[in-house]
């Protein structure tokens, strides 16, 4: 029962190290790293090619940027983009982009 206690209490620590060492997304410093997405993913492009990211849940798009970065998520284009961020990187543009208007037809408020 000691141990066991012992180490549930440690696993904690351990986790909230883990926890600290991500600040939550920060969207005006996003803001200033999304120049190099605006292009495919701004709230003002339609084109079907690129999905629409305003607007979306921040732990949905940090999870879809990290898949990138590690590979569980193949594609040319956004492989390469996602390489060189760091995870705050990611937090930061997550949260930017959930900021935004998707500009989409709403059928959830009408
Ligand atoms: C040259 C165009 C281009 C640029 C620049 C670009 N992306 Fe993308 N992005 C795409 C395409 C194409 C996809 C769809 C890839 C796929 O099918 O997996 C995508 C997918 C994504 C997704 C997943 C969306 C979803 O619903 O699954 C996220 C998140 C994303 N991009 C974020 C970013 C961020 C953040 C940047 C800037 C650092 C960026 N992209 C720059 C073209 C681009």
């Amino acid at each position: 029962m000691k141990r066991t206690l012992m180490s549930l209490a440690a696993a904690s620590v351990m986790f909230a190290g883990h926890a600290a060492a991500l600040k939550p997304g920060d969207a005006a410093a996003g803001k200033d790293k999304a120049q190099a997405c605006m292009a495919c993913h701004g709230p003002e492009v339609n084109n079907p090619t690129f999905p629409k990211i305003a607007g979306q849940h921040a732990d949905y798009l940090y999870q879809a940027l990290r898949a990138y970065k590690n590979g569980d998520r193949q594609n040319a284009v956004m492989s390469g983009q996602a390489a060189g961020l760091s995870q705050q990187d990611m937090a930061d543009l997550a949260t930017y982009f959930s900021t935004l208007d998707s500009g989409l037809e709403s059928i959830s408020r009408n």
